[in-house]
């Protein structure tokens, strides 16, 4: 098979690994866990609603009843549920082999989390941040483990804003700017994680992908419903669907080839859809200072420290 059509047939049997996939009750997160569980992995299923999880949780074992899924409660805004969620992870798994951080949100009005971080980077970015930091025992007790970031082709030509990095009052707050930040906060992150497994000889890859264009219920915030209902068939036309659009997410968790710092997407026009291949970031912030700034700043704001 060439590296250009790879598709979940390459995914290798994945028996005996765990797996938690975050926002894995919808889209892109839901298709990962169908193409996981076929192979047989032990998959938590990381949602902000149980319900909305236990729900998808059955979509899946309609069609593989051996699925070996756990639905467990996550609200990546909130900091106190992140903790909660990684001690009740490790009083049940000493290791973790992959950690999809898939879940996010996309151009949200002006709005706080828990912790009072604005929630796009708050969600998208510090939650992640947060819950990498709590798990990273049980990625060390594994070998070769993988963290996946999911981004977008939205990071291009992106930047942060570090002396406003939680748009204090919304003041200038653009979703739509907010969002493209959150998802360069997504690389910058992959990139300083990786670092960090470098110099602490950290058997563990950090990696990112992202889905081009996809059919989920991300695009929420990006119109009113009417205009969204209207527009809807001319957006399909340049989407994907949903199960395309996880193959890089799945690639970069599993294809044995990948090395720390790739970053996988569609190979179609613009990155818009097409089969996952290895792809090029796009940012003039993407520096190793800027991934250092961030993660500085992310430790400060989570009181999450690696180290
Ligand atoms: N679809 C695309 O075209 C596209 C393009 C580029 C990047 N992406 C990225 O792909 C990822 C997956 O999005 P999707 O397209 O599959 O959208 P989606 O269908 O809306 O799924 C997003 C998932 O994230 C969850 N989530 C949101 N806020 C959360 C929180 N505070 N705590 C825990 N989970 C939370 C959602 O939970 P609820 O169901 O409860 O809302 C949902 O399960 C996102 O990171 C997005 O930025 C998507």
């Amino acid at each position: 098979m060439s590296a250009t059509t790879w598709t979940t047939d390459n995914i290798p049997d994945l028996t005996s690994k765990t797996i938690i996939v975050t926002g894995g009750n919808s889209g892109l997160g839901l298709e990962a866990i169908h193409a996981y569980a076929a192979k047989n992995a032990n998959i938590i299923m990381a949602c902000r609603s149980t319900a909305k999880g236990e729900k998808a949780k059955q979509e899946v074992l309609k069609l593989n009843p051996k699925a070996n899924i756990t639905v467990s409660k996550l609200d990546l805004a909130d900091l106190a549920s992140i903790r909660t969620f990684a001690v009740d992870f490790k009083k049940n798994h000493p290791t973790l082999d992959i950690l999809l951080n898939n879940a996010g949100i996309m151009m949200t009005p002006y709005q706080l989390t828990k912790d009072g971080f604005e929630s796009q980077l708050g969600t998208n970015h510090l939650g992640h941040f947060a819950l990498t930091g709590l798990l990273l025992d049980c990625l060390k007790n594994c070998p070769k483990s993988r963290v996946v970031n999911v981004s977008s082709i939205a990071h291009k030509k992106a930047s942060i804003d570090f002396d406003n990095l939680l748009c204090k009052d919304g003041i200038n707050y653009s979703p739509y700017q907010a969002y493209r930040s959150s998802k360069l906060a997504n690389l910058l992150f992959t990139d300083g994680l990786q670092t960090f497994f470098e110099t602490q000889q950290i058997d563990c890859m950090a990696v990112s992908a992202h889905p081009g264009v996809s059919d989920t219920n991300l695009f929420s915030h990006l119109a009113p419903a009417w205009l969204t209902t209207f527009l809807r068939p001319l957006m399909l036309l340049m989407m994907q669907e949903a199960r395309r659009g996880t193959l890089p997410e799945l690639r970069a968790s599993v294809d044995p080839t990948t090395k720390g710092r790739d970053y996988y997407g569609p190979n179609g026009r613009r990155e818009m859809k097409g089969d996952p291949i290895l792809v090029q970031t796009d940012s003039v912030f993407l520096t190793k200072e800027n991934a250092s700034k961030l993660w500085k700043a992310s430790e400060v704001l989570t009181s999450i420290s690696y180290s």
